[in-house]
């Protein structure tokens, strides 16, 4: 039995299409930041996979989870092309356990959850880092609203910095925490000028 309570719905019929929703590539931020290992990886919300395969690529022993079933799917369909493996477990963020001192790296890209979510949860699962290791995402800010280059459309799923800031950062050294104006080429649905927040941070 699947450990989801709401919202795949939508999310499989988003990655139902023979493409991939965001590309077969690894979100940019993502790349930028994250050089071959051979530690532990959790990529969280990686809907068809992308992040995950491409970080299996360089080493890591690579999880994903995400609420998406097809995602799965699409995600092994990856994994074999590119010849790696990631497990790839459905589960939710509000009712996934975390165990502390697990993962060397924790990486997603455009996981918005509505802020009360974000506020008890994520904290959860940046505790499953290790001393040392590395949590590097990218999420739309709250001036994406008006912009039509992706993002969901309610303050309640978009990134203040500083708000994300007080909730997620007791305990971590900050490498990089901005608000960015960059362009996007992901996918049809991401493309073009937008307004993001990207974050690499060091658990103490
Ligand atoms: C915009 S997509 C991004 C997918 C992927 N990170 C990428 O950049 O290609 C958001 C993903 O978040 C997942 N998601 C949303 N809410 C979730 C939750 N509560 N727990 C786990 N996954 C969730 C969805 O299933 C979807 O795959």
């Amino acid at each position: 039995m699947s450990n989801v309570k709401f919202g795949a719905d939508a999310w499989n019929a988003r990655f139902s299409g023979d493409g991939w929703a965001y590309g077969k590539e690894p979100n940019a931020w993502l790349e930028e930041r994250i050089k071959p290992g051979t530690g532990k990886a959790l990529v969280p919300a990686d809907g068809e996979g992308r992040n995950a395969v491409w970080i299996a690529s360089l080493g890591y022993d690579t999880t994903v989870f995400d609420l998406s079933d097809i995602g799965r799917e699409k995600c092994a369909l990856l994994a074999a092309e590119k010849g790696v493996e990631v497990v790839y477990e459905v589960d939710d963020l509000s009712i996934r356990d975390f165990s502390t001192s697990t993962y060397d790296l924790i990486a997603c890209s455009w996981f918005h959850v509505p802020w009360s979510m974000f506020c008890e949860h994520y904290p959860r699962m940046l505790s499953s880092l290790k001393s040392g290791g590395e949590f590097i995402c990218e999420g739309y800010h709250t001036s994406q609203m008006d912009m039509t280059s992706g993002g969901p459309k309610s303050l309640d799923l978009l990134w203040d910095l500083d708000e994300v800031m007080e909730v997620i950062s007791e305990g971590f050294i900050i490498k990089h925490a901005k608000v960015e104006t960059v362009e996007l080429d992901e996918s049809d649905l991401h493309r073009g000028t937008a307004h993001v927040v990207r974050l690499h941070l060091i658990k103490v």
